[in-house]
Formats: structure tokens, sequence, C-alpha cells
């Protein structure tokens, strides 16, 4: 494992509502979004033993005596650290081999496509979790890299390949650097969401920026806002419902944030929670960011297989390429992981 000591330290995170222990992850093993794209995989808040700092997001009552419950979204916000929700019991519960996100008809066309966009070049992966694409890919014969914040989840990831066949710099996504230089970085999963901010959302196209070499791709793959389904006095959605699960977003549209509610129901009146939050972003905004970093929208296709991307479409798999590197005659070119100004690069083109 490559060390770094940039990992965030972000404040924040959630609280802790009863459940009966030893309701295991349902069929359903991983939570979906109202736009239908998977967020993320249920995890419990916490057990009778080994409480973890995240148990302390599922508190109720409110432990402050405010009489305020801390489930509106600026709380949890305030209260949350991705390191803390992606804890080992997350990590534990993630993987869930041939099923959802691990399923063959998802994994398929996404290594399928990132093999081909990837070619015979080196290859990293932003936030690499337990390696659920990444190990794939590697066994493809690609050379993958990988950055990822959670301990964990890397600790997972180390149960299927070895530190030699995918390294990973520990860190944030946003600001680590790993060793070396890449044709293609890639953040699936709707984990650019994950940054909170959208000073942190485009530092990361930054780093994808920095990372690749002249003309290379950032690849994001992410759901799109589903707002029209939120009317002006209500604060949550349902994203899904169905036997034994049902899932809620809880908005705050002033900050561009949801915190989406995971609930799966075992026997008897208890239910397992798991809360995870994100800055929701549109394709538009996306775009933008990607602009503010040196690149240029390439193709946006509605999934991994190639399907056209229209109004209706729920989710998205961008791929951002590296403004070209253009000498014009008598001048000297602009190596793009330099973040030139666009006017810049504008001028570079005549
Ligand atoms: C939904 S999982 C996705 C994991 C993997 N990419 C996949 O497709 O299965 C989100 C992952 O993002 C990681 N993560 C969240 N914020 C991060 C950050 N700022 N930097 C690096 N990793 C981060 C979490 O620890 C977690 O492993």
């Amino acid at each position: 494992m490559i060390s770094s000591d940039r990992a965030r330290t972000s404040t924040a995170s959630f609280k802790t509502v009863r459940f009966r222990e030893g309701t295991g992850v349902g069929r359903r093993d991983y939570a979906t979004s109202s736009s239908g794209s998977c967020l993320h995989p249920y995890a419990s808040g916490a057990g009778s033993q080994g409480r973890s700092p995240v148990a302390e997001l599922y508190e109720y009552p409110d432990s402050s005596g405010n009489g305020r419950q801390p489930w509106l979204v600026t709380d949890i916000i305030r209260l949350v650290r991705q390191e803390d929700v992606w804890d080992a019991e997350s990590a534990e519960r993630y993987d869930t081999p041939g099923i959802g996100m691990f399923s063959p008809e998802v994994l398929g066309p996404t290594v399928d496509r990132l093999a081909a966009l990837a070619g015979s070049g080196r290859v990293l992966e932003f936030a690499i979790g337990t390696g659920r694409v990444a190990v794939p890919l590697a066994q493809r014969g690609v050379t993958v890299t990988g950055i990822e914040l959670s301990r964990p989840m890397i600790e997972q990831l180390r149960t299927k390949v070895d530190e030699a066949t995918v390294p990973v710099v520990v860190g944030d996504m946003a600001t680590a650097r790993a060793p070396g230089e890449y044709t293609l970085v890639y953040l699936v999963y709707n984990t650019i969401s994950n940054l909170l901010s959208q000073a942190e959302q485009v530092a990361c196209f930054r780093n994808a920026s920095r990372h690749l070499t002249p003309g290379g791709r950032f690849v994001i793959e992410l759901w799109v806002p589903e707002l029209r389904t939120l009317p002006p006095v209500q604060q949550a959605t349902v994203s899904q419902s169905e036997p034994g699960y049902i899932g809620l977003d809880t908005y705050d549209v002033l900050h561009q944030r949801i915190v989406s509610h995971h609930f799966t129901f075992g026997s008897g009146k208890e239910a397992r929670v798991f809360r995870s939050p994100h800055r929701y972003i549109w394709p538009a905004e996306l775009d933008l960011m990607g602009q503010l970093a040196g690149f240029k929208l390439e193709t946006r296709h509605a999934d991994w297989a190639g399907t056209e991307f229209d109004s209706g479409s729920r989710s998205h798999v961008s791929v951002y390429r590296l403004a070209s590197w253009v000498a014009p005659v008598g001048r000297k070119g602009i190596d793009p992981r330099q973040r030139p100004r666009l006017d810049t690069i504008h001028d570079a083109r005549v």
C-alpha cells in the first residue's frame, strides 16, 4: 500500500437508529437512487458491541439535548466524515458477488468500456473501494492503480489482489497524488457526489488532470438529479420501495445536497438503516467543472453499453478528454496538465 498524508479530514456523519442485531443485508444488497442508479451498499448503524464512530450518527434522541433530531440534511452533512461512513462494517458488507452492482450485467459492460478506453495505457481509479471494477479490469491485463480514503475498504481489496498487482494510495481523491502518469482516470458509481462541496468536486477534476498524459481521459459515472420528483412543499422523495426495502432521499435544494436513507426491514418491527450524503451535480455543471480543469466532454451515454443519453436518462457515463496539446507555428504549445486558462486553450487552437 502506498501511503499518503493527504487524507481528508472533513468533519461530520450520521446517527443511530435501533435495529435488530443480525438483520443481514437483504436481497437488494445495494441501495438505488431515485434515478435507479446505485448509490451505496447498505450498512448498519452500530451493534451493541464494538461501537464504531459512525454509530453516533444514528443516535436517537438527539444527544445534544436540544430536542432537535439530527436527521436534517444540513445536520447530517455537518456531522459526516466519509472515512466513518466507509468503516469496517460497511466494507465487510460491500461486496455482493454476482448480485446488484457486482452482477455480470453491470460489471461486464463497465469493464469492457474502460478496458477499451485504456488501450495499452496505465489506468487510475479514484475511490477504488474494494476493487469491484479495478480487480476485473486488472484481470483483463490493464495496469490499474487506486486512490482510496477508507482503509477498511482497501483491506477488503487486499483479500483479492496484492499491492504489486493493484497499488493503492491512501488519501483523498481531490488532492492525493499517485505516482506516475496515466492515460485514463475513472470515478464510477456516483462517487464524485461523495465530495460535498463544489470546490472539492472541481478539485477532483483538477486532480484527475494532474495525473493524465496529454490527451488523457477522465470518465465519470453519475446519476442525473431527480428534482422533478420533488414537489415544492416536500422535503423527501421515495427513491425505491419494494418488499423488505425502502429508500428515501431528503433534499437541501439550497445547497444542492441530498441524504439517501436506506431502510432494510427484517422480521419484527425493527429495520437497518444506512445513510449517505451527496452533493448532486447536473450534467452541465459537471461539464463546466471539466472545463475549469482543462477537459472537454468527448462522449456522454446513458450507460456503459453506449445507450444514447437524452432528457429521460437517469444516469450517465461521461468521458472527458484533456484539451489537445496544439503548438501553433512559432509559438510554444500548451501542456493541459498546467491547467491553462480556457481562453489560452482557445488561443492555442487558432
Ligand atoms: C460507492 S463506493 C465505490 C467504490 C468503487 N469505486 C466501486 O465502484 O465499487 C464509494 C467509495 O468512495 C470512497 N471515498 C469517498 N470519498 C472519498 C474521497 N474523498 N477520496 C477517496 N475515496 C473516497 C469510499 O471510501 C468508498 O470506498
